[in-house]
């Protein structure tokens, strides 16, 4: 979490850090690395939080709380007294970093972290040693300086690649010599600035490391970390390593990072991506309709996501028709042709076809738009510099014809306001909002994607339109009558 929040523009509440903090728990992790206590109150507080409420969870293994701390006697001292299990204690060891951050000669820095380490100990709790920036760092004094720490009470030693300048033999070669020098576990900690993070991380652990620090979706200073989901997931299904994660959950912790955080999830973005498991081309939906494991090296659901089956002017007859069967429908020859010429001509607009759009133009086909709950059939939204956004809608509920206003922060906002205060309307709070052109222009078509959080349950929506304001009313509408369908038992 301390790294993750580096991330260029991102800063969390500690109502958010908690939240997440607890999501990580019930994922599994070993330790959560909450905050840099000295950065300011609010980060030392939001650690003692942190650390309070991961020690009520009820349960018996939890996640080890920890917190960063320079090697200095007031850095551990406030770190200590947050009530955390371990302090992560760091000091940069590099030429570069010695001269021109530390100006300080090796034997300084090495007295230095001896004397934190020693102090942190002091203190109760356990202690692990970082030396920054240690992937430029002369061997041999690289090796000195852990030994040293080592021999004051440190119980890990953390191997950085401060600025991700390492190759995955290089860190083979390197995590194996310090490996075989200590006697304490070793941890690596891999920045991504070459794309090598999480190779690098996984190259550490074959080297004989026994813990890597990552974040949740690679998240972190610059271009971040190792990826939490990538590394476990490849630990797992590819090394046969065992670990405490609840893999089903990766894909719910990797949308919560992304929404506090606002730093979103590229769709191609391996295991939680939205195409991590979308399936488009004629071939291989035709072989994943014959088995998954044709182009699915994991099932979606091990890791929490869903297979989606995008189909487009590529996409042959043969796999609409299968498509066509699995949504339940056994559609004529005409209607089939009328079904494909209708994939091809937004296909030819470079309009991808999901799979909501697909199952709206075969129930069009079929003539069965289905029976809804609720429509919202007029709407006018105003928005401006100097205005405030306000949004008048007619709603159809149940059968009732509703009017409403609302006013909020943008026109979404508003809409939102608007619908929820409508009687009868369900309690929710819009807990994901994505919006994609899908095709290029002015004129692009929008498509929004949301997911509506009602009462325990969540429902997703879409919208597509040329009006993103349109396109994000059809989502919300559509996801509202999920929940109100949910409810009714249907
Ligand atoms: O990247 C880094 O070197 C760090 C240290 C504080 C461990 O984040
Ligand atoms: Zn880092």
């Amino acid at each position: 979490m301390r790294d993750g929040e580096q991330t260029p523009g991102v800063s969390l509440t500690p109502e958010e850090k908690v939240e997440i903090a607890l999501a990580l728990d019930d994922l599994g992790v070993d330790a959560i690395e909450a905050g840099f206590p000295i950065t300011s109150s609010g980060e030392a507080n939001s650690v003692k939080d942190i650390a309070r409420a991961v020690r009520d969870i009820k349960g018996s293994v939890k996640s080890e709380v920890c917190a960063l701390a320079r090697s200095t006697q007031k850095d551990i001292d406030l770190a200590a007294d947050l009530g955390v299990d371990t302090i992560h204690v760091f000091i940069a060891t590099s030429p570069l970093h010695r001269k021109y951050k530390l100006r300080m000669s090796k034997g300084e820095v090495l007295e230095r972290a001896v004397r934190a380490v020693e102090y942190a100990k002091s203190r109760g709790v356990n202690v692990e040693f970082s030396a920054e920036d240690a992937t430029r760092t002369e061997l041999d004094f690289l090796i000195e300086i852990f030994k040293a720490v080592e021999g004051a009470g440190a119980d890990r030693i953390d191997i950085p690649d401060t600025v991700g300048v390492m190759s995955p033999p290089a860190m083979r070669s390197l995590v194996g010599i310090v490996v075989r020098e200590l006697k304490v576990p070793v941890s690596v900690h891999c920045h991504n600035d070459f794309g090598l993070a999480v190779a690098n991380s996984l190259a550490g652990i074959e080297a004989g490391a026994q813990q890597a620090h990552v974040t949740v979706n690679g998240i972190g200073e610059r271009a971040g970390n190792a990826s939490l989901e990538q590394f476990v997931t490849s630990l797992h299904f590819l090394y046969g390593i065992k670990m405490r994660i609840n893999f089903s959950k990766l894909r719910s912790v990797s949308e919560l990072v992304e929404r506090l955080t606002g730093i979103q999830v590229p769709p191609n973005s391996p295991i939680v991506g939205d195409n991590a498991f979308s399936h488009e081309s004629g071939i291989h939906v035709h072989g994943i309709l014959g088995h998954p494991s044709t182009y699915e090296p994991l099932s979606p659901e091990a890791v929490g996501m869903q297979r989606r089956i995008v189909l487009g002017k590529h996409t042959g007859r043969h796999a609409v028709e299968k498509a066509v069967k699995q949504l339940g429908y056994d559609v004529s020859k005409e209607e089939l042709d009328l079904i494909v010429a209708k994939i091809k001509e937004l296909g030819d607009k470079g309009i991808k076809i999901t799979e909501r759009r697909f199952s709206k133009i075969v129930a069009e086909v079929v003539g069965e738009t289905g029976v809804r709950l609720m429509e919202v059939p007029k709407w006018t939204v105003i928005t401006g510099k100097g205005v405030t956004p306000s949004a008048w809608i007619e709603v159809r509920l149940k059968g009732r014809e509703i009017r409403s206003a609302g006013w909020g922060v943008g026109p979404i906002d508003a809409i939102a306001n608007a619908l929820k205060s409508i009687d009868g309307m369900p309690k929710f709070r819009l807990s994901r909002f994505k919006l994609n052109a899908v095709s290029k222009g002015t004129d692009a078509v929008g498509e929004v994607y949301v997911k509506v959080e009602s009462d325990g349950m969540a429902a997703e929506g879409f919208g597509l339109s040329e009006d993103i304001v349109e396109a994000s009313m059809e989502a919300l509408v559509d996801a509202l009558n999920k929940v109100m369908t949910n409810e009714n038992g249907h």
